[in-house]
C-alpha cells in the first residue's frame, strides 16, 4: 500500500467512525456530570440547612461556617434535617437518637470514608482495603490489638524511651518548632513499633510514608472532587498529587514486603498443621492471621492504618500540649500524677489506668477540639426507620450531632477545665462513664455503639505513655511572637493548623522514665 492511500484509508475510517466517537465522549461527559451534579442534589424530605440569608449557597456555608449551620439546624428543626457536605447530602440527626444507632450493622463510618474519598482508585489503597477489609481490620484492633495491651504497653514504653531523646534532643535552651509536624513524627515511630515491630518502625523510608500518607491523600481527594470533573479524570495520571499518592503506595509494597511475606509463611505453616496461629506482637500479624494468610494487599492496610491511627493520634497529642501550653499551671499537677504513680508501680497498664487527671484533661482536650463535632457517620444500607416515624432512606449517609459544647451538660463550655470529667467521675456510679476511652451520647470523641473507635484504648495508652516523657523530660511554652491562628476549621471538623509553634527546652526529670 502506497503511503497516499494509507493515508486515504485512515482519512476514510476517521470520517466514518469519528461521529461515533465523538458521540461516545459526550455520552461519557454528560454521564459523568450528571452522576456528579446527582451526587450534590439534595435528598427529598428533610429541610436543607444553609445560610442563604448570608449570600452563601448550602455547600459554602457548610464549609466555612460549619458549626454555625449545625447549631442553626438544630434550633430550627426538631428532627432530622440535611446538610451540603463538600461531598454531597448528608442527614444531621440530633444527638437523642444515637442510642438508635448502637448496634446498626447496616452501616459505618469506613464505608462512609472510603466512599468520600475514592476507595477503587490507584493511589487510594488504603481506602481500598478498608472498605474491602473492614472486618480484617475492626477485628485485628478490636480483638487482637487490645487483648494484647499489656506487651503493647512494654513495646509503647521501650520505643517512647528511644525516641524521645531523638526527636526532641537534649538541649537547654529553648527552642521553637512547628509542633505537628514533630509530633507527626513521634507519633508515626511509636504506632509503627506496634503496627510492624522494632526494625520498620525506625526505618525512614517508612516513617516519612506513615506520616505523610493521610495528608497527602485528603489533599488528592479534595483535588479529586473540585473542579470540572472532566478535566479531573484527565489530569489523574498527571497531577503530581495522585503521583505522589500512587508512588507512595509502590513503595509501601515494597517496603513491607518481607516481614509480609514472613508473617504470611507463619499463618499457613499453623493452619496447614492445624494449629491456632502463633502469638505475634504486631499488628500487622494480626492482620494476617484474622484473614487466614489470604492474598490480600497487607500494605495498602498498613497505609489505611495511617489514615484511622497515626493521623488521629498525632492530632490529639498535638492539640493537648497545645492547650497545656495555654493553661501552663496545669504542667505542675500532672507532672506529679506521672511521678506518684510510676513510683508506686513503674510502667503498667494499672498505672496508666491510674493516671486519672492526664485521663480527664485529655477528654476534656478533646471534648474543645473534637475531630469532628458531628459523629457517628453511617451509610446506610437499607432503610432505616427512626423512633419518631423518619424514614432514612436506602443510600443515604447521616451523622449524629455531638453535644460537645451543650452548656446544659458542661457549664462554661468554651473553657478548659481538666478536672471537669474527674469531677464527674466521682459522682456515685459514674466513674465508668467519663474515662477517656467511654463512649457515650454526651461525648462523641470516639463516636459510639459497635461501630465505635476501636482502636480507643490503644491511643489513650499511647497518649498517656507519650506526654508523660514529654512533660518530665521538656518545659513548654508558646512561642514569644504568638501564631495568628491555631485551630482550623471545615465544615464541622478541627485541625491544628501545621504552622502552630511551640517553644520547649530540656528539663531533669523527677524520676528516670
Ligand atoms: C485519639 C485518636 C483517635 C480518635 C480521636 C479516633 C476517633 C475515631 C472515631 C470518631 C471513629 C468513628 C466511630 C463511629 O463512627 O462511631 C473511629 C473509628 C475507627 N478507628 Fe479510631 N480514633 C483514634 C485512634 C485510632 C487508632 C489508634 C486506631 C487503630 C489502632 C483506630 C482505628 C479505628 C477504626 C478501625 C475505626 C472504624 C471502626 C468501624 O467502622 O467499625 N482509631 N475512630
Ligand atoms: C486474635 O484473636 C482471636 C480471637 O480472640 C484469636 O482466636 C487469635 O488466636 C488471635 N490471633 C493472634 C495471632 O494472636
Ligand atoms: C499573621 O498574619 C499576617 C496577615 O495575614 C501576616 O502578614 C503575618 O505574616 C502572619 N504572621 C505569622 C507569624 O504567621
Amino acid at each position: 500500500m502506497s503511503r497516499q492511500t494509507a493515508y486515504q484509508a485512515l482519512y476514510r475510517v476517521t470520517v466514518a467512525y469519528l461521529p461515533f466517537v465523538v458521540a461516545a465522549m459526550i455520552i461519557a461527559v454528560a454521564f459523568h456530570l450528571k452522576k456528579q451534579s446527582d451526587a450534590e442534589r439534595p435528598l427529598k424530605g428533610f429541610p436543607l440547612v444553609g445560610l442563604e440569608e448570608e449570600g452563601l449557597s448550602p455547600k459554602e456555608a457548610w464549609m466555612k461556617h460549619g458549626h454555625r449551620v449545625m447549631v442553626k439546624g438544630l434550633t430550627e428543626h426538631k428532627g432530622a434535617f440535611q446538610v451540603m457536605t463538600g461531598t454531597g447530602p448528608k442527614i444531621m440527626l440530633p444527638n437523642r437518637f444515637t442510642e438508635e444507632f448502637r448496634k446498626n450493622d447496616m452501616a459505618n463510618l469506613i464505608q462512609t470514608q472510603t466512599r468520600d474519598n475514592f476507595a477503587g482508585w490507584p493511589g487510594f489503597d488504603g481506602m481500598t482495603f478498608l472498605s474491602k477489609h473492614e472486618r480484617v481490620v475492626v477485628d485485628a484492633v478490636r480483638i487482637n490489638l487490645t487483648q494484647s495491651m499489656g506487651a503493647v504497653t512494654d513495646s509503647l514504653v521501650d520505643e517512647t524511651r528511644l525516641a524521645t531523646p531523638e526527636l526532641f534532643g537534649q538541649d537547654k535552651e529553648w527552642q521553637t518548632i512547628p509542633i505537628k509536624s514533630r509530633i507527626g513524627s513521634f507519633v508515626s515511630r511509636l504506632s509503627s513499633r506496634v503496627f510492624l515491630g522494632p526494625k520498620l518502625c525506625r526505618d525512614s523510608e517508612w516513617l516519612e510514608i506513615a506520616q505523610s500518607h493521610t495528608v497527602n491523600l485528603f489533599q488528592a481527594s479534595m483535588a479529586m472532587r473540585e473542579g470540572p470533573s472532566l478535566r479531573r479524570l484527565l489530569s489523574f495520571w498527571f497531577n503530581p498529587l495522585y503521583k505522589r499518592l500512587r508512588s507512595q503506595a509502590h513503595a509501601a509494597r515494597r517496603i513491607l514486603k518481607p516481614l509480609i511475606e514472613t508473617r504470611k509463611a507463619e499463618v499457613r505453616k499453623a493452619l496447614a498443621a492445624g494449629e491456632k496461629p502463633e502469638k505475634v506482637a504486631d499488628l500487622i500479624g494480626w492482620m494476617v492471621a484474622q484473614a487466614q494468610a489470604s492474598d490480600i494487599d497487607y500494605a495498602a492496610g498498613q497505609l489505611g492504618m495511617s489514615v484511622v491511627g497515626i493521623h488521629t493520634t498525632t492530632e490529639a497529642l498535638a492539640e493537648a500540649l497545645v492547650d497545656l501550653c495555654q493553661h501552663p499551671s496545669l504542667f505542675q499537677p500532672l507532672r506529679e500524677e506521672i511521678v506518684r504513680e510510676l513510683k508506686d508501680q513503674g510502667w503498667t497498664r494499672t498505672t496508666l489506668h491510674r493516671m486519672r487527671l492526664m485521663d480527664s484533661f485529655l477528654k476534656e482536650s478533646q471534648r474543645l477540639h473534637p475531630a469532628s463535632a458531628a459523629s457517628v457517620n453511617r451509610y446506610l444500607y437499607a432503610d432505616v426507620k427512626l423512633s419518631d416515624g423518619t424514614v432514612l432512606p436506602k443510600g443515604s449517609r447521616i451523622w449524629i450531632a455531638g453535644r460537645f459544647d451543650d452548656p446544659e451538660l458542661y457549664p462554661e463550655p468554651d473553657k478548659l477545665d481538666a478536672y471537669r470529667f474527674l469531677n464527674l467521675r466521682s459522682e456515685a456510679g459514674k466513674s465508668n462513664t467519663w474515662q477517656h476511652t467511654s463512649m457515650t451520647p454526651e461525648h462523641l470523641g470516639f463516636g459510639y455503639g459497635d461501630h465505635g473507635c476501636p482502636g480507643r484504648f490503644f491511643a489513650s495508652n499511647e497518649l498517656k505513655i507519650a506526654l508523660s516523657f514529654l512533660l518530665l523530660n521538656y518545659d513548654w511554652k508558646l512561642p514569644d511572637v504568638p501564631d495568628n491562628q491555631t485551630f482550623i476549621h471545615f465544615g464541622v471538623g478541627n485541625l491544628l493548623s501545621p504552622l502552630c509553634r511551640l517553644s520547649y527546652r530540656r528539663r531533669s526529670a523527677e524520676i528516670e522514665l
